[in-house]
């Protein structure tokens, strides 16, 4: 469904992304680990293509087709939704507002809000004072309203409270699993493609194949919950010389890129 070929992206004049090589085949959920500033956000939000992420080398391909020149709005229309991060505060756009136009009436905000313990949010700015984990689960309800195709999610979990956190993943796990979505490509399924630092989102989607970023590129990849036990017990330094789990991973480049 999705394929990043030897994708290079710079950003801020600085190359991030160095021969990044990924895909996700339809019905699969995919999962990205790596220490913080390895490039994580960076992959996400050039495979969105906000502008400031200069692909320099590479090609980013949906569902056979070569979006890598295309806008946002055009990867978002022909199936690609992202949860990002880090979103924006959209002073004078309220949140309801924007999940009605998102959802295009196929969905009722305040039913959605309410599965996220957002009801009472949909009248405020979207992001305006909203804390942490509100974000989150403001930035999941968008997501859901849009219903893509290919889903993609940004630490998902970080900084949601232990009793919202049941919620998210729910919703999380609806949202990838769900076989109708919104999409001009043509696309049959869904794929996934989900950050996670602490794994725990792992609880609530059934993730097919995980890969550890290092540097700007991918160090490994192989099984996510596997994965996820070598990182817990050795840390991420192992995956530079792609140690981690030697018996189970696939070595897929001698050295992280410097
Ligand atoms: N706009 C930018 N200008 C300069 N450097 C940036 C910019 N955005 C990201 N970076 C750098 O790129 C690296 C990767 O960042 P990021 O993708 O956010 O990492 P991660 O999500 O894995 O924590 C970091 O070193 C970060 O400081
Ligand atoms: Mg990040």
């Amino acid at each position: 469904m999705l394929e990043i070929q030897d994708l290079s992206v710079e950003v801020g004049g600085r190359e991030v992304l160095h021969d990044i090589n990924i895909s996700v085949m339809s019905g699969y959920t995919n999962v990205l680990f790596g220490p913080n500033g390895s490039g994580k956000s960076t992959l996400l939000m050039t495979i969105m293509g906000f502008s400031g992420y200069k692909v320099t080398k590479g090609r980013i391909i949906f569902n056979g087709e070569d979006i890598t020149n295309k806008s946002v709005s055009e990867r978002a229309q022909t199936g690609i939704g992202l949860m990002m991060q880090r979103p924006p505060n959209l002073v004078g756009v309220q949140l309801g507002n924007l999940v009605k136009i998102m959802s295009k009436g196929r969905v009722k905000a305040e039913d959605l809000a309410e599965d996220l313990n957002l009801t009472g949010f949909l009248t405020r700015d979207v992001n305006v004072g909203f804390s942490g984990g509100e974000i989150k689960r403001s930035e999941l309800l968008q997501l859901a309203a849009q219903n893509p195709c290919f889903v993609m999610l940004d630490e998902p979990e970080s900084g949601v409270d232990i009793v919202s956190i049941e919620k998210v993943g729910k919703k999380v796990h609806e949202l990838i699993r769900g076989t109708s979505c919104a999409g001009k490509s043509g696309a049959v399924g869904k794929g996934a493609l989900v950050i996670t630092h602490t794994g725990q989102i792992l609880d609530y989607v059934n993730a097919d194949r995980g890969y550890v970023m290092c540097k700007g590129t991918v160090a490994c990849t192989g099984n996510p919950r596997e994965l996820l036990h070598e990182i817990r017990t050795k840390g991420y330094d192992e995956c530079i010389s792609c140690n981690i789990g030697k018996k189970t991973l696939v070595k897929v480049k001698e050295e992280g890129a410097n």
